[in-house]
Parts: C-alpha cells; sequence; structure tokens
C-alpha cells in the first residue's frame, strides 16, 4: 500500500465505482464546494469564502431584510447575476450522468443540494431537491406570490409589485424553517437509499448535515467527496479526498 495520495485515491474511486455500479438507491448531497469550479464563492472557505467578505448574520436573516431591504435585497441580486453568469463545471455533469446510468438500470437516484444556484438543474439533473431554495425564485414577502425577475441585474431595491408589496429571495435564511416538501422527499429518499454521497459541504448546517448519520444507521455505504476534512469524514465508509469536478467524473 503506498502512501502516494493520487494512488489512495485511486484504490477509493475504484472501490466506490463497485458499490454504484450494485446501488439501486442513490442519494447524494451537496453544497456550495460542487460549485467552487463554476468560480461561485463558498460560505466558509478562509478568505476567498462569502462569510469572509459579508457577515450572514447582517445579511441572511429575516432581521437583516426587515432592517434593510435594499441592502439585503442587492446583495441577494449581486449573487443570482453571478449565479446566472456561472456556467456548470464537470463535477455537475458528472451527477446527471450518474443519475442517468442508475435510472437507466431501473434504481432510484435524488440529488439533495443546499446550493442555490440553480447549476445542477442547467447540467442536466432533475428532480433536484433544493433544500435551501432558490436565488432565482424570488417571491411576496407577505403574500408568497411570485415575482417575475429581470433578465439582467435588478434596477429597484428592493423589488417591489405594482400594488407596493416588497419581493425576496426565495432561499432559505438563518432562522428559516426548510421547505416541508424538500425535507419529506429528502427523508424519503434517505430511508431507502443503500449508497450515500456527501459533496463538497462542510457538514455544520443541520437537517442536512445529519443526513449522511440517518443515510448509515439505514445500512447505507456512505463516501464523502471533498478535498478539505469535515465532521463526516471519520464516520462515512470512504473519503474521496478530491474536487468534485476531479473525482466525479472519475466515477461515472
Ligand atoms: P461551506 O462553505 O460551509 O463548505 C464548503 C465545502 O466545500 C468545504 O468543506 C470545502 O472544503 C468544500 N470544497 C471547496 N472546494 C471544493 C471542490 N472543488 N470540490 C469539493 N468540495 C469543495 O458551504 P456549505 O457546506 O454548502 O445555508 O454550507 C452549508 C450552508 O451554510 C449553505 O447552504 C448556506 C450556508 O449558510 C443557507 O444559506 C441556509
Amino acid at each position: 500500500m503506498t502512501d502516494d495520495p493520487s494512488d489512495t485515491l485511486s484504490a477509493e474511486i475504484a472501490r466506490v465505482r463497485g458499490w454504484l455500479a450494485d446501488a439501486t438507491g442513490v442519494v447524494v448531497l451537496t453544497g456550495s464546494g460542487i460549485s467552487a469550479e463554476s468560480r461561485i464563492p463558498t460560505f466558509r472557505d478562509n478568505m476567498e469564502g462569502l462569510w469572509a467578505e459579508f457577515d450572514p448574520q447582517k445579511l441572511a436573516t429575516p432581521e437583516a431584510f426587515d432592517a434593510d431591504p435594499e441592502l439585503v435585497t442587492r446583495w441577494y441580486d449581486m449573487r443570482r447575476v453571478k449565479c446566472l453568469e456561472a456556467e456548470p463545471n464537470p463535477g455537475h455533469t458528472a451527477l446527471a450522468e450518474m443519475q442517468r446510468q442508475v435510472a437507466a438500470r431501473g434504481g432510484s437516484f435524488t440529488l439533495l443540494t443546499q446550493n442555490v444556484d440553480g447549476l445542477h438543474q442547467r447540467a442536466g439533473s432533475t428532480g433536484v431537491v433544493e433544500l435551501h431554495g432558490s436565488i432565482t425564485a424570488w417571491r411576496g414577502v407577505r403574500t408568497a406570490r411570485p415575482f417575475d425577475l429581470p433578465h439582467g441585474p435588478m434596477d429597484v431595491f428592493p423589488p417591489t409589485f405594482d400594488d407596493g408589496e416588497f419581493a425576496r429571495p426565495g432561499v432559505v435564511w438563518f432562522g428559516e424553517n426548510l421547505p416541508e416538501d424538500a425535507i419529506a422527499a429528502a427523508y424519503g429518499a434517505i430511508e431507502s437509499c443503500d449508497l450515500f454521497f456527501t459533496i463538497g459541504t462542510s457538514s455544520v448546517v443541520y437537517p442536512a448535515a445529519g443526513f449522511v448519520d440517518i443515510a448509515s444507521a439505514r445500512g447505507a455505504k456512505t463516501v464523502e467527496i471533498n478535498p478539505a476534512a469535515t465532521p463526516a469524514t471519520t464516520s462515512v465508509d470512504a473519503v474521496l479526498a478530491a474536487k468534485a469536478g476531479e473525482a466525479l467524473p472519475r466515477l461515472v
């Protein structure tokens, strides 16, 4: 056994490929790390993470919006435009291919994402469960009716309906509940999976961070894909210590 990391990675990829070939129920959880190679900043990665530059408590909470709806919506519209300008990367594309391969042999495949950037869908993944909402789905703060977004950047902050109601981004803010349908879909898929991937997430935000433990408790094999260690690293069955855009294409 060499201690060359690339040999270890290759061996682990071969092992996981074997599990994937036999899996009948696959669940994948992704975090912002899978979009890092699409040049969308993560949240907690040292200096280039979003939270290094902005204080989430001042921007990603209902109280922040109530206090300064212009600031909060300007920040989210800037992020929305960056997401629209970004392109899916080989990690996103490989997951869409994985879904096709599993479905082709009659297996079930569920992609759960904490990301709000829409890149999985643009890469061809279908039935994506957006646990934390979507940065391109804005809604009325009181009526929750959908707000029609301009193709380019907004020009009025906060965006406002004709009758004066403000619109907000359709993302989950700190202190808010996750969409009930997304949570139900997540637990339903995890209950019956035999292979669970946690990819590009620091595994610190619940309930998503707890999904890998539930899958493991149900007897599923669990795999982490992340260049860095996380609280999940010591409990999963296989660790691919690599970027998603490098490891995932080698799995499908
Ligand atoms: P974080 O920024 O907390 O973690 C990003 C993870 O991606 C880290 O573990 C990195 O090591 C890893 N990573 C970086 N580049 C990668 C790459 N190329 N391939 C694979 N992994 C890579 O982002 P999340 O875990 O997604 O919540 O954060 C979870 C939630 O916290 C977000 O959904 C957001 C935030 O508050 C809400 O907005 C409600």
